[in-house]
């Protein structure tokens, strides 16, 4: 059986509605306030458990967040391995005004606390990480998971450090989870030149539509070992699948991988608040993989990783159709419906 785990962060979402954002050595009022569950690794292991598979969620809050825990429960997620520490809950504090401007304080709490659980929980197949916790801790994980050969799933964001990057093992990351800026930002820190991003050295002619194409080739040729998920917006996911060249999964190091673009999902409503359809879209894609891995497929073939991103981008766009993250993900039966 597949088992998935997410160390990761969470956080008390805090919206304080203003007509303007306020200036230095101003005292303004805001006319609302909303609190919400927030925080990648939190909404990426409610996304799991939507998704239809069971994730535990490696973490900590303060006293303050204990409602948290109860709501993550309601989901779903196994909540064993969440600790309250002496700090505070992480938190965001975000002045939205009525243009839909905000400004953003980022504290981080608990999140940053020494956590006792020092081991990768036995049977762990998954690994999802993203960057809301000290550096060194998802690295530790990310070493853990590679020595017991589990699956590992990175989503750098926030960006890491350049030094971070640099030194990052990409070569124990299975799976990278990116969005095109963010594609961009690591491919211009791995390349040893110091030359501009030409977003035309990798094109080729065959993928000339594909957005986005030649920045994620580049960055592959970066982390050979490593399959990148592009998201790309409202125009969908571009993926580089660097193991399937061979049904075995071995990789002829000097093929170009095929490309796999998806344009997005059709929004029946529109845009209403794109928060957490990047974390949708990681959770989907992990929840995908342990489904197949239960099937018995792990040396995944194209039609499998086409599958499992349309059933992301379906999902992340019905998350962008609904306003809040954790809420606004739908459920798997919701999305099998359109696909
Ligand atoms: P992030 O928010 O992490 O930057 P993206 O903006 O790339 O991530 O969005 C993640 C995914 O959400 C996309 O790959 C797509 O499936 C979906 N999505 C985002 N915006 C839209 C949109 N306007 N219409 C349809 N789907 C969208
Ligand atoms: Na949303």
């Amino acid at each position: 059986m597949a088992k998935c785990v997410v160390r990761g962060s969470i956080n008390i979402d805090e919206f304080f509605h203003v007509k303007d954002i306020v200036r230095p050595g101003e005292t303004i009022s805001s006319h609302g306030m909303s609190k919400r569950a927030g925080g990648k690794g939190a909404n990426q292991a409610v996304a799991v458990v939507k998704a239809g598979v069971s994730v535990s969620l490696i973490g900590a809050v303060g006293e303050d967040g204990r409602w948290v825990i109860d709501l993550l429960k309601q989901f779903g997620v196994d909540v064993t391995d969440i600790e309250i520490d002496t700090e505070a809950t992480g938190r965001a504090i975000i002045q939205l005004t009525d243009d839909g401007e905000n400004s953003i304080i980022l504290f981080k709490g608990a999140n940053y606390a020494a956590h006792s659980q020092q081991f990768l929980p036995r049977g762990t197949t998954h690994l999802l990480l993203q960057n809301e916790i000290p550096f060194d801790e998802t690295l530790r994980y990310l070493n853990l998971a590679a020595d017991s050969s589990a699956v590992t799933i990175f989503n750098p964001s926030p960006m890491p450090s350049k030094a971070e990057i640099k030194a990052f093992p990409w070569d124990k990351l299975t799976w990278l989870i990116v969005n095109e800026g963010e594609a961009a930002d690591l491919y211009r820190t791995l390349s040893a030149t110091q030359t501009k991003f030409d977003p035309n050295t990798a094109s080729n002619p065959l993928y000339a539509h594909v957005p986005a194409y030649s920045i994620v080739l580049q960055l592959s040729s970066q982390i050979p070992e490593t399959n990148i998920v592009c998201t790309l917006g409202s125009a969908g996911v571009l993926a580089l699948i660097t193991s399937l060249d061979h049904k075995d999964g071995t990789r002829d190091a000097t093929a170009l991988p095929e490309p796999i673009f998806l344009p997005a999902a059709k929004l029946r409503n529109g845009v209403v608040d794109t928060t957490g359809a990047g974390d949708c879209f990681a959770g989907y894609l992990v929840a995908g993989l342990l489904k197949l891995y239960d099937e018995g497929i792990t040396v995944l073939g194209r039609e499998n990783v086409v599958s499992v991103l349309k059933r992301c981008n379906q999902a992340a766009g019905m998350c962008v159709e609904k306003r809040g993250a954790m809420e606004s993900i739908p459920l798997t039966k919701d999305v099998d419906a359109f696909l």
